[in-house]
Parts: C-alpha cells; structure tokens; sequence
C-alpha cells in the first residue's frame, strides 16, 4: 500500500460483535493481522490513547499519546497531547503519513478528520471489553479494496476469516490552526 504524507488514515481490527479489545489487549491472537498492521504504520506519525500506548511492546518515535494527565512520563521519540486534534495537527507536521491507532475514545474524537479507515473485519464472535464506537458513520463511506485473507486464531485453534478494507471518507474535515 502506498503511504502518502498528508493523508491522515484511522487503522484497527474488530470482531463480528464490534469488539476491539479484551483486558488492555485484543480479543484474539492472529500474528498475520497484527504484522499487517505494523508493516502498515511503519514510518508513520502514530495517534494513540494512553492506554492502548501502555499495552504496546514497542513504540515508534513520533508517536503521539493523548492523555489528560500532565506529568505523564513517556518512552523516548513519545510525546504527550491534551485532545486528539491538537495530536493530529502535531502529527500532521511531521510531514509522516498519520496513522489513528486507536482505543476507541480516540478513533470516536479522529475519524471526522480522516481520509482513509483501514479496518480489518475479523469475522468471528469475541468476548470482550472494549467496543468500536457505534458514533462512526463507516456505512457512508466508500470501501474502496477489500482483501480476504483466512488464518488460524491461535487462542481458539479456528481458521477465521479476515476482511482487510480500505474504507475512504468523501470530506474529511480540514485541521484547525492551533
Ligand atoms: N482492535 C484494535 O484495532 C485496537 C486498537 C487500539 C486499541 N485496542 C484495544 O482497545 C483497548 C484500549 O482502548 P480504550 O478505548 O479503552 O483506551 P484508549 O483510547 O487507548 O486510551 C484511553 C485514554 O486516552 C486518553 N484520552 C482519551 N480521550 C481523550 C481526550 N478526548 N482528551 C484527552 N485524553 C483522552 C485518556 O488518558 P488519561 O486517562 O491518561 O487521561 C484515556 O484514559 C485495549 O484493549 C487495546 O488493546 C484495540
């Protein structure tokens, strides 16, 4: 997939029942899916919520963390922003493609400012703790690819379904000038 500075994508994986996490991680263990994912942000400006930033291993420089708590201490190339938008125009400034990686609270607050949803549909039900946000319209965008790919999911010791799309938003809006 090509990665073009400028263009601000959301990028997350959910379940048939709209689950996106379980216990600070994913409600599934598929490697395929989430080497798909990092091979996707890589050499981007990441936006993440301070908790899904806390269950990552490893964290790319430029990423930036929303979090409401002033002292929080990050690991090197991290920096902390109080809102998303003031995230996506840091981000944005870097000249990187951006990716929004997520939890929830921060795809609800970006997805009015992004071209592109990259979301794979795991089509299987998992228990969970974290919903997607019912708030996005994805319904009104275009999908403009879709790959399916089958792997085995290794907590269960299923084959399921992936559904790779690439959802596009007709008009994003524009970043304010902070
Ligand atoms: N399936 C996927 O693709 C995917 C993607 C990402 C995450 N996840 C999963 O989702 C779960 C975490 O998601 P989550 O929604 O619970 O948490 P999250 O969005 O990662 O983080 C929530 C935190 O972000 C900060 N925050 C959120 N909105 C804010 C705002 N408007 N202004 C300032 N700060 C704000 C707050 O941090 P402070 O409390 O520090 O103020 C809040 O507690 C985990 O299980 C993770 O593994 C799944």
């Amino acid at each position: 997939m090509v990665k073009k500075s400028g263009v601000i994508s959301a990028i997350g994986a959910i379940s048939r029942n709209n689950m996106l996490g379980l216990a600070g991680w994913l409600p599934w263990d598929i490697p395929e899916e989430l080497a798909y994912f990092e091979q996707t942000v890589a050499g981007g400006a990441l936006l993440i919520g301070r908790l899904t930033y806390e269950s990552m291993e490893v964290v790319p420089e430029d990423s930036f963390i929303v979090s409401r708590q002033r002292d929080l201490v990050l690991r090197p190339g991290c920096k902390r922003v109080d809102s998303v938008v003031q995230g996506l125009v840091q981000a944005s400034a870097t000249g990187k493609p951006v990716f929004v990686i997520g939890g929830a609270s921060i795809y609800a607050a970006a997805w009015p400012y992004c071209q592109r949803f990259l979301l794979t549909r795991i089509e299987g039900i998992f228990a969970g703790d974290t919903l997607f946000p019912e708030s996005i319209p994805l319904a009104q965008w275009s999908v403009v690819s879709e790959i399916k790919k089958t792997y085995l999911e290794k907590k269960t010791g299923q084959a399921v379904l992936c559904r790779f799309l690439q959802y596009e938003q007709a008009a994003p809006l524009a970043l304010p000038d902070l």
